[in-house]
């Protein structure tokens, strides 16, 4: 899909981050959630169209890589976070719609789990808190995160907007079945760090990308 759209963008640095996180328990098995990266997927593909050379960090993915953008597959939530890292101090804005895992297994083995050895107990430590470590570290980058939740949408979003001193949040809730994971379309609202937000009506997460993207060029330095 590739519509007219004006370069907001052109000559920025855009890094985006899309899809699951897979964190392993042995060599066949791992964790992981329902992100398709189709959010993601679709914010690349309007920032590359809106002029900016676009970098895309991605888990497994449900849809194709968008031509014309820098594109990264990893896998855990450590990848993810040494990867961006790598890359933050060349950015102009970097969005966090991947699902990262919040948890992994504690020990991952190294050979598969035979079930002769009767039930299995997964101890879960938590990951690295990609998005908190950005906010800890940007300079002039603009910071984006997502969050998905599925009730008290608006406290939950001003809490993580504080917590990782993000400049905006796009919230979601993810508990309605046409919109959110896997979904075409989305329905979001932008809450700004300054306490100002917009809702963003229903909408194909194309659309949706389009509109966000415009909205965060005017905080762009
Ligand atoms: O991929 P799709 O199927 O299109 O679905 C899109 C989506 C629902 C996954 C997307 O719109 C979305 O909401 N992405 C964020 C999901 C999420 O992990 O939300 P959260 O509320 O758990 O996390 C808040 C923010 O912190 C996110 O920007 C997340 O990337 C970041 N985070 C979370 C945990 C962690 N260890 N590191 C992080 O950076």
């Amino acid at each position: 899909e590739s519509q007219f759209v004006p370069k907001h963008l052109l000559g920025k640095r855009v890094l985006i981050t899309a899809g699951p996180t897979v964190e392993r328990i042995d060599p066949v098995r791992f964790l992981s959630n329902d992100s398709s990266g189709k959010m993601g997927v679709a914010l690349a593909a309007a920032a590359r169209d809106m002029g900016a050379h676009v970098t895309l960090v991605h888990g497994p993915l449900q849809v194709p890589v968008p031509d014309g953008v820098t594109a990264i597959a990893v896998e855990s939530g450590t990848d993810m976070l040494e990867t961006v890292l790598a890359r933050f101090d060349d950015q102009d804005l970097v969005i966090k719609s991947a699902a990262v895992a919040d948890y992994r297994p504690k020990t991952v083995h190294s050979e598969k789990h035979k079930k002769v050895h009767g039930p299995l107990t997964i101890e879960l430590e938590e990951t690295t808190d990609i998005l908190k470590t950005l906010g800890e570290k940007k300079t002039h980058q603009l910071l984006v995160g997502f969050a998905a939740e599925t009730e008290n949408l608006e406290q939950h979003a001003r809490d993580k907007i504080a917590r990782k001193r993000v400049d905006y949040l796009v919230a979601n809730d993810v508990s309605q079945p046409d919109i959110g994971f896997r979904a075409d379309d989305n329905e979001v609202t932008l809450f700004r760090a300054d306490g100002a937000h917009v809702r963003l009506p229903r909408q194909s997460k194309r659309e949706l990308a389009v509109e966000l993207l415009t909205h965060f060029k005017e905080d762009l330095r």
